[in-house]
């Protein structure tokens, strides 16, 4: 053990180095010299036991003042460290509180325009008192046609463009439905009239260019009742489009056509301009068709388990993504399904604006 003179000394030192340390990790290693263990004051209080007493009277306060100082100077460097570390660890992590913010996934996100133009006509056929029904997108043969008044053979069935199923045990091929009106057929056998549905949904057909893919949305819409006519079907297709595409007028051309579900049939195309490939809505000298409709066929209701005598009603069927290219000026139809994040951060909707008759349909 080194002389007291020495150990003394080395205290003292040892304080100094204590005041001057210059992180935590340097003062912790003076700590250690001075008041650990085996420290320099563990040495120099041991060294009392050896002494005579009144010696170790004298020698044993100087130690505990030693001690006392030891620990206060310490202490306080300690603190002074302390604060400094922290000093520096908030000018490391400075916030730039200029940088803009990283928005949420929910704002980030968009809906797509089809989503979009199914929400706007839920809210605007909610308000003419219709119910939304849907159907699966594997359809039986009976349902996409055969209840359809489709007869069996019959070239209609070839109009369509079907996706065919293997055949199944039962020898039955099933169908991606070629259209939204199985779901008609659906209604029908498990409502009681009056019924007012619409039915939004995915369709699928053999076809793709610039107006078509193999698979496209429609919606459909029923009303049966005891007296439903054709004016009530002009009246509501007028206002329904009047209020999808949010103007107050609507150019609208009616056409005979022909389906095997409706007697009579029409063709609906509504006025719009395609110059240049592009479609806009309520100006030019085209047309587009946009829906399908008719008087339910007779032979449909009562496939459907209802008597032709008492019921009778009116359908259309509406091409989704037509209206949505139209209302929006999208001029390409296959864009909607390439999933390219820049088309739908451009035409895409923000998920809280929710549409509403009040608030706006298409607020962007
Ligand atoms: N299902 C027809 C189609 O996809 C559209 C259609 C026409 C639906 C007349 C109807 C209707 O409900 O009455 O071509």
């Amino acid at each position: 053990m080194p002389d007291l003179k020495t150990l003394q000394a080395q205290i003292m030192a040892a304080i100094a180095a204590a005041e001057a340390a210059q992180d935590e990790a340097a003062l912790e290693a003076v700590r250690v010299t001075l008041l650990g263990k085996k420290g320099l004051i563990a040495a120099r209080l041991a060294g009392l036991g050896t002494m005579p007493p009144d010696e170790r009277k004298e020698h044993g306060v100087a130690a505990n003042l030693d001690k006392e100082k030891a620990t206060e100077v310490v202490a306080a460097r300690h603190a002074v460290l302390k604060e400094a570390a922290l000093e520096a660890r908030l000018k490391a992590e400075i916030a730039d509180v200029t940088l803009p913010v990283r928005s949420h996934g929910i704002e980030a996100g968009r809906i797509h325009p089809v989503s979009q133009v199914m929400d706007e006509l839920a809210v605007i056929f909610a308000d003419m008192g219709f119910a939304i029904a849907e159907g699966p997108d594997i359809e039986t043969d009976d349902y996409n046609f055969t209840k359809l008044n489709f007869p069996p053979d019959h070239p209609a069935r070839d109009m369509h463009d079907t996706f065919f199923f293997n055949p199944g045990a039962d020898g039955a091929r099933k169908v991606l439905r070629t259209h939204t009106s199985p779901v008609q057929v659906r209604t029908m056998l498990t409502q009681k009239p009056p019924i007012r549905v619409i039915c939004p949904g995915r369709t699928y057909r053999c076809d793709s260019d610039q107006t078509h893919t193999p698979m496209f949305h429609q919606v459909e819409g029923l009303v049966i009742d005891r007296s439903a006519h054709l004016g009530h079907l002009k009246w509501i297709l007028e206002e329904s489009c009047k209020a999808f595409f949010e103007v107050p007028d609507v150019k609208m051309r009616f056409r005979p056509s022909y389906f095997p579900f409706t007697e009579p049939s029409m063709e609906v195309d509504i006025q719009c301009s395609c110059k240049g490939g592009e479609m806009r809505f309520g100006e030019g000298k085209d047309w587009l068709e946009i829906l399908g409709c008719g008087m339910v066929h007779p032979n449909v209701l009562r496939n459907c388990g209802l008597d032709p005598g008492i019921y009778q009603g009116f359908a259309w069927g509406m091409g989704i993504d037509r209206i949505a290219m139209l209302k929006y000026g999208m001029p390409d139809l296959r864009a909607f399904f390439e999933a390219d994040i820049r088309w739908l951060n451009h035409y895409g909707f923000r998920p809280l604006d929710i549409p509403s008759l009040i608030g706006g349909l298409s607020e962007r």
